[in-house]
């Protein structure tokens, strides 16, 4: 599909990934609205470089977490475009406890992740699905984790809610169709990202060491993955891993 003139959502447009997403969708020729929470100023970055490309691009703060404002996200992006196409479903927040420490992962941290990670994304796919079925074309895209794949990630919780978007990629592939394709990118380590910077060096070297490409993926390859997914007629339900290819995870 000639993604020219598309309209899009991209959740978590101030993060790293979501802004690397942004820019490659208005490379496409897409008008990109972002969301953030308190990084006001990197989502204005992301809107200018959208802008740059000569695309609309508009900032929304929102806080997934409140079910109640994301209606009013909904209403803010179609007074703006007119119309949404598709809705790349990128925020998410994570806190790194280590797997045994079950004690340290509290009801409130358990809560606070599943409800950015894992519902935010369903009550947005909700809140468009009208909106998105009505064109026909309509695409959803997650951004996962190989931690929902197998024990892995900043946390139980964390990788629990990725493994959870995964399946409701699945769950949502069938519920939309046949106007709506839902599909899902699952990175690795993803270089230069604050939330791989957090990572200790030999982690992240040893991630690369085991990619057969030799590295893991950049913020960049994400997103020309979300757009291949955008442009898709006829892909649906489906998790594409960006790791750089790690044997132990290839089925
Ligand atoms: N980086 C990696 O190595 C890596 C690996 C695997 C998967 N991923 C996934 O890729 C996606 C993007 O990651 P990233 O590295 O770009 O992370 P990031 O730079 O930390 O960005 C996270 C984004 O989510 C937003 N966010 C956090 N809590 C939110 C909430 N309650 N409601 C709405 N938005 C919220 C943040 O907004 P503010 O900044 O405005 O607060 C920010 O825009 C995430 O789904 C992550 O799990 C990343």
């Amino acid at each position: 599909m000639d993604l020219g003139g598309k309209t899009a959502l991209v959740t978590g447009g101030s993060g790293d990934i979501g802004g690397a997403i942004a820019r490659a969708l208005a490379a496409a020729g897409v008008d990109v609205a972002v969301t953030y929470v308190g990084s006001a100023q990197r989502a204005a970055e992301s809107v200018a470089a959208v802008q740059a490309a000569g695309r609309r691009g508009v900032a929304i703060q929102l806080d997934q977490r409140d079910a109640a404002s994301i209606g009013a996200c909904a209403a803010t992006v179609l007074k703006a475009f007119g119309r949404l196409d598709i809705l790349v479903n990128n925020a998410a927040w994570n806190i790194g406890i280590p797997f045994g420490d079950l004690d340290a992962l509290t009801s409130d941290i358990w809560d606070r992740v599943l409800e950015t990670n894992l519902r935010g994304p369903f009550l947005l796919a909700r809140a468009f699905a009208p909106e998105l079925r009505r064109h026909k074309t309509g695409r959803i895209v997650n951004i996962a984790s190989v931690a929902g794949l197998s024990p892995g990630g900043s946390s139980i919780a964390y990788a629990s809610s990725k493994a959870a978007l995964i399946h409701l990629t699945h769950c949502l592939a069938v519920a939309m169709a046949p106007g709506v394709t839902v599909n899902c990118v699952a990175p690795g380590l993803v270089e230069g990202t604050r939330m791989a910077d957090r990572l200790p060096e030999a982690v992240r070297q040893g991630a690369r060491s085991q990619a057969v490409l030799g590295r893991t993926g950049s913020a960049e390859d994400i997103a020309a993955q979300v757009v291949t997914f955008c442009r898709a007629e006829s892909v649906t339900g489906q998790v594409v891993v960006v790791d750089g290819g790690m044997p132990v995870g290839m089925r």
